[in-house]
């Protein structure tokens, strides 16, 4: 079981620091995020949740290096973050192939950025097929971008993520476009991985039940504009956690409704259409099937 780890501020592993994101827009500048704080140690998996458009991507996209905040910033092991690096492996939404190249070129691509060094030609080849195995798709990994399913595309990006062995793992709702069995079955693997690694990982997901499972802490998100962090909850599951034997366990279903009390009830989202109000679905949102 892993221990609640507690460290002081200026020894965080990653220390998101005090951020502020305005974007410029036509009509002046919009603040995304205000005040973003958080100290993330080794080892954690954090999940970010909450509504729609408040700001998610924004902060992972920080995290990576490609944005650039307003106000703050970010430090990894006390070294400042300015630029995407191998170390920090993304996810992204849409997953994010190179067209050109096969499934297996697009992760060796990746693999030769990392371990072009460490390991020989034969070595690189076993880990490439290795990870693509992983996410179930060695039989396709010959195939361009182009001859592949979304959800397969979004399964060669973690098999690209996971293979550089990166010591921080950025995903922007990876499993968003899965069927349901893949979906788990990337879920338990993606436990597996982390436990054996300890790699620090931040998801983004609307999955309230794919954020108790993974997560050791939940952080909710409020509405934006200048959104920020409303709660964060702490998830003290004892591991390995099995998604069966949990499903009765009364301290996940109490973390459960946490989180669904502050995306329902705290952080209501209400949206206007035509005059006529809806609250922004975002637990059992249809998904798109793989086909
Ligand atoms: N490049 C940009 N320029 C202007 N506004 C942006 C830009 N990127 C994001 N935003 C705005 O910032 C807010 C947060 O966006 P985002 O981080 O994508 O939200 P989330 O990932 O939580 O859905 C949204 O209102 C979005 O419209
Ligand atoms: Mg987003």
């Amino acid at each position: 079981m892993k221990s609640a780890k507690t460290t002081a501020d200026n020894q965080a592993f990653l220390n998101i620091s005090q951020i502020d994101m305005v974007f410029p827009t036509d009509t002046g500048g919009f603040t995304a995020l205000k005040d973003v704080d958080l100290k993330i140690n080794k080892g954690e998996f954090i999940s970010l949740i909450g509504h729609s458009g408040c700001g998610k991507s924004t902060v992972l996209n920080i995290v990576a290096g490609l944005y650039q905040a307003t106000k703050g910033g970010v430090l990894l092991k006390n070294k400042e973050v300015n630029e995407p690096g191998p170390e920090r492996a993304v996810v992204f939404q849409n997953h994010s192939l190179l067209p050109w190249l096969t499934s297996y070129q697009n992760v060796e691509l990746a693999v030769k950025q990392v371990f072009n060094k460490i390991m020989s030609n034969a070595e690189m080849k076993d880990w490439i097929e290795h990870n693509l195995n992983l996410v179930h798709m060695g039989h396709a990994m010959h195939k361009r971008p182009d001859e592949i399913s979304g959800g397969m595309k979004q399964r060669i990006g973690i098999a690209r993520a996971l293979a550089m062995q990166p010591e921080v793992l950025l995903m922007d709702e990876p499993f968003g476009a899965l069927d349901a069995l893949t979906r788990a079955h990337m879920q338990d693997s993606l436990m597996e991985i982390q436990s054996e690694l300890n790699n620090t990982v931040i998801m983004i997901t609307h999955d309230v039940d794919e954020a108790v499972l993974l997560s050791d802490r939940i952080v909710m998100m409020t509405n934006g504009p200048e959104a920020t962090i409303g709660e964060i909850l702490d998830v003290k599951l004892e591991r390995p956690r099995s998604r069966l034997s949990l499903a009765k366990n009364l301290e996940y279903n109490r973390l459960r409704s946490e989180v669904l009390t502050f995306l329902y009830e705290k952080q209501r989202k209400v949206e206007s259409f035509n005059g006529k109000t809806s609250v922004s679905p975002v637990v059992n949102q249809k998904r798109v099937n793989e086909n």
